[in-house]
């Protein structure tokens, strides 16, 4: 990924929600830790904000994240227990999870009240500065940051930018959902935002993913709007209080976008990064190759009995 240098030092991560739809996997151990092949998806998050400037990683956690702090602190003992055993490679990637000059601030959402109020429970660590949010579990692979782009086109426009995507109209009712005018290219001034509406009354099918750069005038609107859907305080929300005083632009970015929030992304991408792996994607593909052999074998005839079974 290739890294943008950009004025943005702190990046926000809400890491409190509860990650139901990945139950039992997440009952003790948070989705943000489930790994798409060799790391968790908060490194790939971390390693994104990172690339594109930011220095200040603020985590608002929740019950059952503390794995997530320890995945960030050094491990003495192991780092000691791998230099003993020569394994330098295992050693190098284990002190190259943070990198010194940046920090890790952690801040508990006291409750898990939605997204916007775990931006919020972010303020006191971010101050009056412009900062990203980056949700996770929305995977972006991209030649360049993801928030890198976002960064560039904030310092364009010197406006909040929210990261979007067309997705399919009957998918508009799972995500927040802009209506932009003034399109050039890859970026819109956003004029309306709901969020999840039902496909029938949708202003379009341009999806707000989890990517976000957003100015501080957010804090004061997030304080000021009540809970909305679902009963939450919702950052769609506070967006939509935000536009009526600023400019909030739509930006399309470049790369490929995996839910893994949801099961079938997350095997998605599981999948696709690892036949991209430098060591593992030759044996990967190989193996994949061979399993759709045994698929096509496997697959019952009109008589119901397998392939292999009606040639002999
Ligand atoms: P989701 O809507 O994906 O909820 O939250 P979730 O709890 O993570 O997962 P499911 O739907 O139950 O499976 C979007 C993002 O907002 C954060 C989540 O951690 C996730 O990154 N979030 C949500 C909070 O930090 N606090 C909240 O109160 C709610």
């Amino acid at each position: 990924m290739r890294t943008v240098k950009t004025a943005i030092r702190s990046a926000v991560f809400p890491v409190a929600g509860r990650g139901t739809r990945f139950l039992p996997a997440t009952k003790a151990s948070p989705k943000e830790m489930l790994p798409v092949v060799d790391k968790p998806l908060i490194q790939y998050a971390v390693e994104e904000a990172l690339a594109a400037g930011a220095r200040r990683l603020v985590f608002v956690t929740g019950a059952s994240k503390r794995a997530i702090e320890d995945h960030f602190d050094s491990d003495q003992e192991l780092e000691s227990m791998l230099q003993r055993q020569g394994k330098s490679d295992l050693l190098n990637q284990l002190r190259s999870v943070l990198p010194s000059y940046a920090s890790c601030i952690y801040i508990r959402q006291p409750a898990p009240l939605g997204l916007g109020h775990a931006v919020l429970c972010a303020q006191p660590a971010v101050g009056a500065e412009p900062f990203f949010v980056h949700l996770a579990d929305d995977l972006i692979r991209s030649e360049v940051a993801c928030l890198g782009q976002m960064a560039e086109v904030y310092e364009a426009k010197r406006a909040s930018v929210l990261g979007v995507e067309v997705v399919p109209h009957r998918d508009t009712d799972k995500y927040g959902i802009v209506e932009v005018e003034g399109e050039r290219g890859a970026i819109g001034r956003v004029c309306s935002i709901v969020e999840k509406p039902k496909s029938a009354v949708a202003p379009s099918n341009l999806a707000v993913v989890g990517r976000y750069v957003l100015a501080p005038a957010i804090f004061e609107h997030l304080q000021r709007i009540g809970r909305g859907a679902g009963g939450e305080i919702q950052l769609t929300d506070g967006i939509a209080s935000l536009m009526r005083e600023e400019a909030v632009y739509a930006y399309r970015f470049q790369g490929k976008r995996y839910d893994c929030g949801s099961k079938l992304g997350y095997l998605q991408a599981t999948v696709e990064y690892a036949l991209g792996h430098e060591q593992l994607g030759r044996d990967f593909r190989r193996y994949l190759r061979t399993l759709d052999v045994a698929r096509a074998a496997a697959r019952p005839t009109r008589t119901g009995r397998g392939r292999r079974a009606r040639g002999k």
